[in-house]
């Protein structure tokens, strides 16, 4: 399937979080098409790992950066300009979730949560968004999750916080569309990643987890990283505001 091309030669993209997991599988797609990648983590260790898996000399840029840090997304957006000279595409796939429920929630663990997948999708959209504008052409896509639409016992907050991700992409996209600028998001089911190793890893639960996704599977990173991709290519051009669930058809029954 990774011989798909999607015409992005020389495009620069940002990727949040891109050391591990989708993020990872989203760079190595996008490195293969030949585009240009910066990604960013809060672990140097990671990025290190990522950029030597990856080997893609000159075309990767890692730095390292708190999505949620206002002064650490304007580092990220300022180097990414100063080695690449242009910004075509933001994918923010930052997102964490810690267990719990909300009545009794912490509101020190609300705000980590909050601050990791909104605050941090706001954050750098804002900044690509700028940027963006100038050229008059960008792709935004975000990433959510099916927790945006239902209710999940061990993620509120986090469902919570995409939901919030979700009507972000809308309004964004509104009020972005002058200028050419597509804003998208993309909502997977469970994917194997270390983000979910707790759910998958149990037998038990991975079970009970396929019994609710008609295509009999969980996703693999790579299910997510193409309807990113085609989000970031010109094939998408009169598509805005959208989230395309990517669940193994989970929310059609
Ligand atoms: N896996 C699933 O089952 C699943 C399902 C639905 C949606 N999603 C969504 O898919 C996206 C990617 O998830 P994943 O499973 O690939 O997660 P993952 O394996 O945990 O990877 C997360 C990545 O984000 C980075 N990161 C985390 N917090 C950050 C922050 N505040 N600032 C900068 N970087 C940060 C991590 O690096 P550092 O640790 O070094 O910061 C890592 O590179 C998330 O938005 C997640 O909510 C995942």
């Amino acid at each position: 399937m990774s011989q798909l091309v999607y015409n992005l030669e020389d495009q620069v993209f940002v990727i949040t979080g891109g050391s591990r997991g989708i993020g990872l599988e989203i760079t190595k797609l996008l490195l293969e098409q030949k585009a240009k990648v910066v990604i960013c983590g809060r672990k140097q260790e990671g990025l290190d790992l990522a950029t030597e898996k990856l080997q893609a000399g000159d075309n990767l840029l890692a730095v390292q950066s708190h999505v949620a840090k206002f002064e650490e997304v304007a580092k990220l957006f300022d180097q990414t300009l100063e080695r690449f000279g242009q910004l075509d595409g933001l994918i923010n796939n930052v997102g964490m979730n810690i267990i719990s429920g909300v009545v009794d929630a912490d509101p020190g663990l609300w705000n980590k949560i909050i601050d990791s997948n909104l605050n941090g999708t706001f954050l750098c959209s804002r900044k690509a968004g700028q940027i963006m504008r100038a050229q008059q052409k960008g792709k935004i896509v975000n990433i959510s999750s099916i927790a945006a639409r239902r209710s999940a016992p061990a993620m509120g907050i986090y469902g919570i916080a995409k939901a919030g991700i979700e009507m972000l992409t809308k309004v964004m996209a509104q009020e972005l569309a002058p200028f050419n600028i597509q804003v998208n998001a993309v909502a997977p089911c469970m994917v194997r990643t270390t983000f979910s190793e707790a759910f998958w890893s149990n037998k038990d639960l991975h079970d009970a987890i396929i019994k609710t996704i008609p295509m009999g599977r969980i996703a693999e990173p790579i299910d997510i990283a193409h309807p990113v991709l085609f989000l970031c290519s010109e094939g998408s051009n009169f598509i805005s505001g959208q989230t395309l669930l990517v669940d193994g058809g989970a929310s059609a029954i």
